[in-house]
């Protein structure tokens, strides 16, 4: 363990004291809306931000507050129009955008997919995608540049399409990740337009590229539906799970295009957000030498040499808190955002119909009230016995209430073990001239990627 005072501590976003003048404050939350947040947001229970333009805008970090929010009066708020605004052209009203029994019924239908006994035995698939991995890091040899943003992706997307999805069927995984970043960077960014509040048919006319990247999704999903409902069902996976369910209320199965949807949903949701986490993580631990020893040191004695399972992953606990913490420094979603369905209160506090609620996921997690050195990566923070992983209102990378994050098993597992697959063998430097900056793109990534050199490659006899 190393002393307190000599603790790793990333570059942060900084707060501008004070709110930004209205020019400055557009052209910033165009940019990276984050860096338009006030300290303000990370030091009081609720903030309500000057919004000339549009309804209300209030910060809400109070996790008291946060529960009634997602829990206790969900019926009163809900995903709103930013949500609508940023994922619909995607993702048109599938489970992560719909609302109420729409979003029931594809959320039951789904679940079966993500029962503990089905993840059990998705982990020797995921800790093989970190191995064919590791073995293109091989081939490259010591010295070798590498970005492991785009290298994180490549190996969720195989897990993503390999337990979910029966392989892809010919989804172009490289080209697939292309056409994402494109609609991340175009249609899923905030524009000065989005901020003023003009209509999203605005946006989609200036944005070509955006529009032409979310048909190349719905096509590529499109065909892969059409081939599914011609073949043979039964395999088990969660193609067959949504083909096969039924709405409750009506009846009636998903059409053609409620199944592409929730499948790109499950594609889009399910696959960089864990990236984003890994990624994160291993810039971390190469900043840490004492950090990133703990961990080969629980991998060497939990796994040996053998390849990593659900048992292990079970028993990797200092490893798993590394990714807790990776995720509270740099959580991937930054951000989540409701809207006032009606008037309504807060902790009795008034809040007019229409308002948005953002619940700043980045801020809370470095919040003067709930942190201890809210900035310094330490995984200690989450040692089990702390209970810290629970406060779900508190630490939330994977929101809270009635809509968090149906992967989060799914998630946390995958992370785990391909952290510890990668760990155990290799060892890699952050390129210094590469200057950290994380940029929100509904997710938030590294800007630039996370260009890292192969410093070391540790031998291992495969079992
Ligand atoms: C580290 C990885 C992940 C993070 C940080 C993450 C984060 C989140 C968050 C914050 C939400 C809540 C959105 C809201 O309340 O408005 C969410 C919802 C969702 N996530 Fe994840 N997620 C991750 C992995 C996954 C995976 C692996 C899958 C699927 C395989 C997935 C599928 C979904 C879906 C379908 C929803 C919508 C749930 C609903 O509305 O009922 N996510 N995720």
């Amino acid at each position: 363990m190393h002393p307190k005072d000599a603790m790793f501590k990333p570059p942060a976003i900084q707060p501008p004291e004070k709110t930004l003048p209205l020019f400055k404050r557009l052209f910033t939350l165009a940019d990276n809306p984050i860096e338009a947040w006030p300290r303000a947001v990370y030091e009081e229970d609720f903030y309500w931000a000057p919004s000339p333009y549009g309804p209300k805008l209030l910060f809400v970090t109070k996790p008291e507050a946060i529960r009634e929010i997602l829990l206790d009066r969900g019926e009163d708020f809900s995903k709103g129009s930013i949500f609508l605004r940023f994922l619909k052209p995607a993702l048109g009203e599938a489970m992560l955008t719909a609302e109420g029994a729409h979003w029931r019924w594809q959320r039951q239908a789904a679940a079966p997919a993500f029962r503990p006994d089905t993840m059990a035995k998705l982990t020797p698939i995921m800790s093989a995608a970190a191995e064919k991995m590791l073995a293109r890091w091989r081939a490259a040899g010591v010295g070798a540049q590498v970005d492991v943003a785009q290298d994180m992706v490549r190996i969720t997307f195989d897990i993503i399409l390999d337990t979910m999805l029966s392989g892809g069927e010919g989804i172009d995984i490289e080209e697939t990740s292309r056409e994402i970043s494109i609609y991340l960077e175009t249609l899923g960014r905030p524009s000065i337009g989005d901020i003023l509040g003009l209509p999203p048919s605005l946006k989609k006319l200036m944005s070509p590229r955006g529009v032409r990247a979310a048909n190349y999704l719905r096509s590529v999903v499109q065909q892969m539906v059409a081939r599914r409902r011609s073949g043979p069902s039964g395999r088990g996976d969660l193609v067959d799970l949504l083909m096969q369910a039924k709405d409750p209320e009506t009846g009636r199965a998903m059409s053609d295009m409620e199944l592409r949807d929730n499948l790109i949903t499950f594609i889009g949701a399910g696959h960089e957000t864990t990236a984003l986490a890994l990624t994160w993580s291993l810039y971390l631990l190469s900043q840490d030498s004492v950090t990133a020893q703990r961990v080969r040191a629980e991998v060497q004695s939990v796994t040996g040499d053998a390849s990593i399972t659900q048992a292990h992953v079970e028993t990797l606990s200092f490893t798993r808190q590394v990714v807790l913490e990776a995720m509270r420094l740099f959580p991937p979603v930054a951000a989540l955002p409701r809207q006032a369905s009606r008037d309504t209160t807060i902790l009795g506090m008034p809040v007019p119909k229409n308002t948005i609620i953002l619940m700043p996921i980045y801020a809370m997690h470095r919040h003067s009230k709930q942190w201890d050195r809210p900035d310094v990566f330490d995984p200690d923070r989450f040692a089990p016995d702390l209970g810290l992983e629970r406060q779900r209102y508190h630490y939330m990378p994977f929101g809270a209430g009635h809509r968090i994050c149906i992967g989060l098993g799914f998630a946390l597992n995958e992370a785990v073990a391909v952290l510890a697959t990668l760990m155990r063998e290799v060892q890699l430097d952050h390129n210094p001239a590469h200057k950290i900056r994380p940029l929100v793109r509904i997710t938030m990534r590294p800007e630039g990627g996370m260009p890292m050199r192969i410093a070391a490659l540790m031998s291992r006899s495969v079992d």
